[in-house]
């Protein structure tokens, strides 16, 4: 299972953790890698001028070696240079079964969401209300929902870099319970020149840049989620 979460910290300030392990049984603690990118990791405007925002630190971990449909409890953290540690609050998610096993598995496939303004407030760039209906609804059904693929069209930050933050917090209740898988959209990586299938303009100028760091994979080709 993979755990991501944003500080303000990095890597020479504090060291990110992740504390997990079965619910009541002993916590272990694995290591966070620690990412970020600047300006001119992007490949246009709006992402590299007005939409620019410094995006602090992406944190990353992989808790591995799960036992099948267990009930986990983690806890993100960072190890500060003092010697105290800061916790974030706890958080559990049920483990996957063991492949081939028998069971059933409640799967919600879905794309193109983007995020909206919680008080109902509009601005710049800001065009997908109806996100706060799917979220919801999704957050009311988790209980019957296994896992969750995201399949492109994911934030809708289109190069609006602060975008991204309020997509994640709208979604936290659900990506920190169950797998949230993503795939890479037109809007997360469309830039003529840099590789991406199609050369439309689509993402602003973030060229995949904050999608393949926001979601982290340890692939040779880090823009290919899967
Ligand atoms: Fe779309």
């Amino acid at each position: 299972m993979t755990v991501t979460w944003t500080s303000g910290y990095d890597i020479n300030e504090a060291v990110p953790l992740v504390q997990w392990g079965l619910k009541g049984d002993a916590q272990k603690k694995s290591s966070a890698g620690t990412l970020t990118f600047n300006r001119n990791s992007m490949c246009g405007s709006p992402a590299r001028d007005f939409g620019w925002r410094d995006p602090g630190f992406i944190h990353t971990s992989f808790l591995k070696d799960l036992w099948p449909n267990a009930i986990y409890t983690y806890r993100m953290g960072h190890l500060l240079a003092n010697g105290t540690y800061i916790w974030s609050k706890s958080y559990s998610f049920k483990s996957s079964p063991y492949p081939g096993q028998n069971s059933l598995q409640r799967i919600i496939i879905f794309g193109d969401m983007g995020k909206a303004e919680r008080d109902g407030s509009n601005e710049y760039n800001n065009y997908q209300p109806g996100s706060l209906n799917t979220t919801d609804q999704l957050i009311k059904d988790l209980n019957n929902i296994d896992i969750v693929f995201h399949i492109g069209d994911i934030s809708y930050a289109n190069g609006y870099i602060s975008q991204w933050d309020q997509f994640t917090a709208q979604v936290e209740p659900i990506a920190s319970k169950v797998p949230y898988m993503v795939g890479s959209g037109n809007h997360e990586r469309d830039w003529p020149g840099t590789g991406s299938f199609y050369e439309n303009m689509d993402s602003g100028g973030e060229c995949g840049v904050l999608a393949e760091t926001m979601f982290y994979v340890p692939a040779e080709n880090r823009a290919k989620f899967w």
